[in-house]
């Protein structure tokens, strides 16, 4: 046990309803070309700069200019570099953890790990109750970051902070002793399904040994799920289409579901992102209204019938949309126009509000990042819809970023773009916005309407199809590079493209294995259009990426790019999420984890992971000598009697999704 101080608390916007403004901007064609030369140029000369800018630059992003000139490095460069000296680890199918040689990786933090309360110790016949679960960490371990303890200062410790991280769905075969089995559903084990969801906040330190342990008792400590109160704010906070018998002023919401990637903010928050939660509601009205239709809202049954958890409660009916009384505010029809959305959450205050943003778009979002920071310009975000033919989406902020003064009122008001991959190598940023008279255009053309914005964002698939959007290989987590910008993301697969709906940017049929694709913005982050290449076509050995000299290994071989971010050195690191019988019978053993050179397009295999699982979600130190990544259900497709998978505890043991701690043996830099 370790006593802590809270680091100095800030408090994140509630009130979500910050005047608006008007967005504009008329770049400069020829200038924008120059600067996209120049920064070509740039980008290949960038090892060296990569290398330099090792470590220093803080959680605050404060330093980050959009010039076409290397930062000044922070912190000198780490002796030992360069990076990537290690020895690619080899493709496998072991039940257990495999790093290169040199490096060491430890469990830290698995689902039902005591986190908060009583601290009710973990059964490992998964016999705890729904109360429990609402006091231990999570099931099935996704999006992460770990925020340095002092982020909203000097953001410099590596050796204590919070390490917050989603958790995505449960498994009904391990989280009950004998899975279900019985319809309609007990209420009590709802209530555990229910708070296995949602985020864990966890302080954890350093100890003499190296090892990293939770804070017992720490203020910081909390468990957010899927029944914690929210707010919405945005645009669609108020809107008539969110009332709903909880909140009939249509401000507020119960907790987050399904959530997959992450992202985090320059004022020290967090970013997590409801991906697949349209499943976990029914509607079995007639017609549908497109606000359900559109995302796949079931009209027979939620997921995992928690509308018919018996005995009936308010917060188990919630999930059952269907119109059955005389009004929105006395039922539950608008219960999932409250999902879909970012949620930003503030873990230096226990007592803070999770705020729904929703000017950031509903769709099934994967994660979310920042493009570069520059102070007195706009902020600008970049998130996936993870579903096979969804979109890219970028929203630029009204208000301007400055350091002192940046909050989650940023995200409140601004202009939601949707891409076009133009087949040359263009792209254009298309406004998902009531004032941009195209748009409404375009809308009046397709016969569709919009009351105002918040309709439009309730409805931004649809409003995205208006405008025009490229059709992607399901959009999943995106990365920005921490000198140039340039943005990255895995396009996970899309086995459904026939070959007549191929394009430049999704340029394969039947794809299975799915690629990474990159842009930059012409000039600056807030351009209205960007130049685009494939950076990998991924697939088995000898998988070619045309126009580059990158083919395929047994060092590096992959399928199915999922998790994707970019360390402080400039480093790019993937995370595969292959279906079981990807996993199973492809050439390509488990989920892995793999670290690219941007540049030369070096790849190399960093991490094989245990049977069945997904391997997703990382985050590190300031000073790079910690990696935290986690491991999704291994075991993905036990019985509740024969488990594929007993990591992390061995033996015969029900497997347990887990955060891995990675260092090298050395005390050297991840990734040297
Ligand atoms: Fe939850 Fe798109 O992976
Ligand atoms: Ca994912
Ligand atoms: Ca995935």
């Amino acid at each position: 046990m370790t006593d802590s101080k809270p680091a100095t608390q800030l408090t994140i916007d509630n009130s979500g309803i910050d005047p608006q403004t008007n967005f504009s901007a008329n770049p400069d064609f020829s200038a924008i070309i120059e600067s996209r030369m120049a920064r070509r140029r740039f980008l290949k000369g960038s090892v060296g700069a990569a290398v330099a800018a090792i470590i220093g630059s803080s959680l605050t992003g404060c330093n980050s200019s959009d010039s076409e000139t290397a930062p000044a490095p922070v912190v000198p460069p780490v002796a030992g570099l360069p990076l990537l000296g290690f020895a690619a680890v080899a493709a496998g199918r072991a039940d257990t953890i495999v790093v290169p040689a040199g490096y060491s990786a430890s469990v830290l933090l698995p689902w039902g790990t005591p986190l908060t309360g009583s601290y009710p110790a973990y059964l490992a016949d998964a016999g705890n109750n729904g109360s429990d679960q609402e006091q231990q960490v999570g099931m099935h371990h996704d999006g992460m970051h770990f925020f340095p303890i002092d982020a909203r200062s000097t953001a410099s410790s590596s050796t204590e902070g919070l390490l917050v991280f989603n958790h995505e769905y449960i498994d009904h075969n391990l989280i009950h002793t004998n899975g279900i089995d019985t319809f309609p559903r007990p209420a009590e084990q709802v209530r555990k399904e229910i708070a296995a969801h949602g985020v864990s906040v966890a302080h954890i330190q350093q100890q003499a040994d190296g090892s990293w342990q939770l804070v017992n008792n720490s203020p910081f400590n909390r468990r957010i799920t899927g029944a914690t109160p929210m707010a919405l704010a945005g645009p669609v906070r108020g809107s008539s289409k969110v009332i709903t018998r909880y909140s009939a002023d249509g401000s507020r919401s119960r907790g987050t579901l399904n959530n997959c990637g992450n992202g985090f903010t320059p004022w020290g928050t967090y970013l997590t992102c409801e991906e697949n939660w349209a499943g976990y509601f029914v509607n079995s009205d007639a017609t549908p209204p497109r606000e359900h239709s559109r995302y796949g809202v079931s009209s027979r049954n939620g997921r995992y019938f928690w509308e018919t958890a018996t005995p009936a409660a308010d917060q188990y009916q919630r999930f059952n949309a269907s119109i059955q009384a005389a009004t929105a505010s006395e039922d539950y029809r608008n219960e999932p126009n409250t999902f879909g959305w970012i949620v930003e959450i503030d873990p230096f205050n226990p007592d803070s509000v999770p705020q729904k943003r929703t000017a950031l778009g509903r769709f099934g979002h994967e994660g979310i990042i920042f493009g570069k920071l520059e102070e007195g310009k706009p902020v600008v975000l970049y998130s996936g819809d993870d579903s096979r033919f969804e979109y890219i989406y970028k929203f630029v902020s009204d208000a301007p970023y400055y350091k002192n003064t940046a909050g989650g009122h940023l995200l409140n008001d601004g202009v939601l773009y949707v891409a076009r991959f133009n087949d040359d190598g263009s792209g254009d940023w298309l406004p998902l916005d009531i004032n941009d008279a195209d748009f409404m255009a375009k809308a009046s053309a397709a016969g569709a309407e919009f009351t105002d914005q918040a309709d439009v964002l309730l409805n931004t698939r649809l409003a995205a199809d208006i405008a025009g959007a490229t059709k992607m290989d399901r959009p999943e987590w995106g990365a920005v590079h921490p000198d140039t910008g340039e943005v990255y993301f895995t396009l996970t697969n899309n086995t459904r493209r026939t070959e007549e709906q191929t394009d430049g940017a999704n340029p394969r049929a039947n794809n299975s294995t799915g690629h990474i694709i990159r842009w930059n913005e012409r000039e600056t982050q807030e351009a209205m259009t960007f130049d685009w290449d494939i950076f990998l076509l991924a697939g088995d050995v000898g998988t070619e990426t045309p126009g580059t000299e990158l083919v395929l290994d047994a060092d590096n071989h992959l399928a199915s790019p999922d998790g994707l971010w970019f360390d402080k050195n400039g480093l790019l690191w993937i995370q595969t999420d292959m279906s079981g019988s990807q996993q199973g019978e492809g050439p390509y053993g488990n989920n892995q984890m793999l670290v690219a050179d941007p540049v030369t397009r070096q790849i190399k295999r960093f991490l094989v992971g245990p049977t069945d699982c997904e391997v997703t979600g990382i985050s590190a130190t300031p000073d790079m000598k910690t990696l935290f990544v986690n491991i999704q259900h291994p075991g993905d497709r036990s019985a509740p009697d024969n488990f594929t998978s007993n990591w992390p505890d061995g033996g015969s043991s029900r497997p347990r999704s887990a955060t891995v701690v990675i260092t090298k043996d050395d005390g050297g830099v991840i990734g040297s």
